[in-house]
């Protein structure tokens, strides 16, 4: 085991393991509401009122696998190619989600008689390389066509290495794919076996060359820590086998476990679950390995070569968190298409569709706006979006940043937060800085970024800090 750095155990499972939000969005879609069609053409509107236009970042939810893993959080839908209703299922799905961007292209992709640049693309799921190489061509074709998207943009597709191949990775490439993201979850094959994915070392190994005999300059893992039957001596082995492979970047996620509202997860044996003490220890092993194996830490649980994209954004301050996890990005405006995706325009509005799969294509097809819920921010929602941004992409809130993005002066505007965080301070989580703003401490105070977020989440109770919310959340949150 590697040196880890000292860490205040008594502090840390004091505030650790509260039930609180990860602001993946802010506010989370719980305080969302539902919103008919007028009320979602008017927030997409919003888009086209803005003074400085943004240029624009898409994203595809493709929503198809062909086996279900006992952990999955995501919105997916299984559907066996070899079954009789799914090619059909399938192919009206995707000719839903390029009407929508047909319908969509002609508002967000003008803007005062001039073409917004599409700089970012990302296809999520479910598993995208679901699709065939000729419906890869027909949904990326139909994008090509529909915006102009900048010969430098960003062109990312989540990737199974079970099930992808590679003609399917030339073919991305081909048609302008830059970076796949792989999931990879855990190498060790007792854990594989209980969540129910079997996914060899060799097979990964053999999607990575594959990525980069296509061309792909950019390869991501998708890793997760705190499944069952991890222990932290597994978790020691998952991260050397990584650095074995080299992916330019790394997403080690904590293991969202909602077993009452994901059936899925029912199938695990909860029994099984490493402690959050145990947890600890695998994310500081994980942060002091990859530094040493030359890795930029890019923000709560994303790594990435210093060369990386991710680490450039995160260099010049243009790091993004959305739903997508920590991405680039962080002055587009979002526009997502098919099912559950949500469109984000930065201090403004959200906007998500339809979660079901059937139904979003039923309501395209009949011509109805599949947007269900959505928000409009208030200036406060716009000012705590900018200060939490800063705390979860930045480890701070620079005063003189917040007053460039939003006009406020972050001492009076956050008066009460400044003197609820003395606790925090105190504690250890957080320290003041010379320009009268605050940072998080390195690493107590990173590893409890949450328990600190939540001082400026308006829509919490003052004590959920260190006690915790008592309210729900929906699973999309
Ligand atoms: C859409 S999947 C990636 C692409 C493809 N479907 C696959 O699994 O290889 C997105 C990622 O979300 C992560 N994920 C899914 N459920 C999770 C959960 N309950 N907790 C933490 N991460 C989860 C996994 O790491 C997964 O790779
Ligand atoms: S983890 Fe990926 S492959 Fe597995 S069910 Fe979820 S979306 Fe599908």
């Amino acid at each position: 085991m590697s040196e880890l750095p000292v860490i205040d155990r008594e502090t840390f499972s004091r505030y650790a393991g509260l039930s609180l939000p990860r602001h993946v969005a802010y506010p989370m879609p719980t305080w969302w509401h539902d919103v008919d069609a007028s009320q979602a053409a008017q927030l997409r509107a919003l888009s086209l009122n803005a003074t400085s236009p943004r240029d624009l970042s898409l994203y595809l939810h493709l929503p198809f696998c062909e086996h279900m893993c006992l952990f999955c959080g995501c919105n997916r839908t299984i559907v066996r190619k070899d079954g009789r209703s799914g090619p059909g299922r399938v192919k009206r799905y995707l000719d839903a989600i390029i009407e929508e961007m047909r319908l969509r292209s002609q508002d967000i992709g003008l803007l005062n008689g001039k073409r917004r640049a599409v700089r970012q693309i990302h296809w999520g799921g479910g598993t995208p390389t679901y699709l065939d190489c000729d419906q890869i061509r027909k949904v990326h074709g139909a994008t090509a066509r529909l915006f102009d998207i900048a010969s430098d943009a960003e062109v990312s597709i989540e990737v199974d290495p079970r099930v992808t191949s590679l003609e399917q990775l030339r073919v991305l490439h081909e048609v302008g794919f830059n970076r796949v993201s792989m999931g990879v979850q855990d190498f060790d094959p007792v854990v594989q076996e209980n969540i129910g994915r079997i996914q060899p070392f060799e097979m990964v190994k053999r999607c990575v060359e594959d990525a980069r005999a296509a061309g792909f300059p950019s390869i991501n893992f998708d890793l997760i820590y705190g499944l069952p039957q991890q222990t932290i001596e597994s978790v020691e082995r998952m991260i050397e086998k990584t650095i074995e492979l080299m992916p330019d970047r790394i997403a080690f996620y904590h293991y969202a476990a909602i077993p009452d509202r994901i059936a899925n997860q029912r199938g695990l044996d909860q029994s099984a679950l490493p402690d959050s003490d145990a947890k600890l220890t695998m994310l500081l092993e994980a942060s002091v390995r990859f530094a040493e194996a030359g890795y930029e830490f890019v923000g709560l649980d994303h790594f990435a070569l210093p060369d990386e994209r991710l680490a450039q954004a995160m260099r010049t301050g243009q790091i993004n968190r959305t739903f997508q996890g920590m991405t680039t990005g962080s002055e587009l405006d979002l526009f997502g298409f098919g099912c559950s995706s949500i469109s984000i325009l930065p201090r403004t509005m959200y906007l998500q569709n339809e979660h079901d799969v059937n139904a979003y294509t039923e309501k395209m097809e009949s011509g109805i706006d599949p947007a269900t819920r959505g928000k409009a921010l208030t200036e406060d929602d716009a000012v705590r979006q900018a200060a939490l941004m800063q705390l979860y992409c930045r480890a701070k809130i620079d005063p003189d940043r917040l007053h460039n993005e939003t006009g406020v002066d972050f001492q009076s505007y956050f008066a009460s937060e400044c003197r609820r965080i003395k606790r925090l301070i105190d504690d250890g989580l957080v320290e003041r800085t010379g320009n009268e703003g605050i940072q998080l401490t390195h690493p107590l105070g990173r590893v409890l970024m949450r328990n600190v977020a939540a001082v400026f989440d308006g829509y919490l109770h003052e004590e959920a800090p260190w006690t915790g919310m008592k309210q729900t959340f929906s699973a999309s949150a």
